[in-house]
């Protein structure tokens, strides 16, 4: 099963990412967690030149390339593979994302992109994505305090330092997809308190993957 996180900057998905690993984990099943971009090696330089700051001048469509390519090479070596030997795999950021960012949000063409994705890697769709959604205000916010305290990851702000304008299209983008595509995106509040957040990712994880459906009041 091949289960995506999605969200503007600062909804708290890599966090509940990682905790539904570890509730998946401990009912036994194997699952790997990965993300887009950077999760292969190729990936993580993919990802320094799409998020370095002070790459402003990046073209739009160059922007888009170097997404799909971090995607086809993720795809191949790595979901595809994990898929094949039945794992559940998690993932942070998928194609929704570049329908959002690039679509959406930067006025690519949304058929275009769907085109590549069905050329380049046969239009791979996951079983399940978790949106995390919350105002932009909220989870700019978020995002700012966070880069902020890990000195290592200032450099990684290029989107960050896009204006409001942006992420709302971005966001509305995503609540448009979720519209669209009912039976696979799940919209979950991100604006409530983490505990929360993670017993509702937990019980719309659970019923898709027809496991124990205990949740943990802490973890
Ligand atoms: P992250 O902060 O969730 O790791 O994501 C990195 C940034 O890349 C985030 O600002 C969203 C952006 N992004 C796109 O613009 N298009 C994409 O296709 C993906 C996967 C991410």
């Amino acid at each position: 099963m091949f289960i995506t996180f999605e969200g503007i900057e600062g909804s708290g998905k890599t966090t509940q990412i990682e905790r539904a690993a570890a509730h998946i984990r401990a009912s036994g099943r194997p699952c790997v967690v990965t993300r887009e971009p950077g999760g292969t090696e190729i990936g993580l330089k993919i990802r320094e030149i799409l998020l370095d700051r002070k790459h402003t001048g990046l073209d739009a469509d160059a922007e888009l390339m170097l997404y799909m390519a971090d995607r086809i090479q993720h795809v191949k070596t790595v979901i595809l593979p994990a898929l094949d030997r039945k794992k559940i795999v998690l993932c942070d950021r998928f194609l929704d994302a570049t329908l959002a960012y690039q679509g959406y949000g930067r006025g690519l063409d949304i058929s275009f992109i769907r085109k590549l994705h069905r050329t380049t890697v046969g239009g791979i769709e996951p079983d399940l994505t978790l949106l995390l959604d919350l105002p932009v205000e909220k989870g700019l916010g978020r995002a700012w305090e966070r880069i902020k305290k890990a000195e290592n990851a200032g450099g990684e702000s290029r989107f960050e330092e896009e204006s409001l304008v942006f992420h709302e299209r971005v966001r509305k983008g995503y609540l448009a997809l979720a519209r669209a595509n009912v039976g696979r995106i799940r919209v979950i509040d991100a604006a409530k308190d983490m505990e929360t957040i993670h017993r509702e990712v937990i019980q719309i994880v659970s019923a898709a993957l027809g496991v124990e459906k205990k949740v943990p009041a802490r973890f």
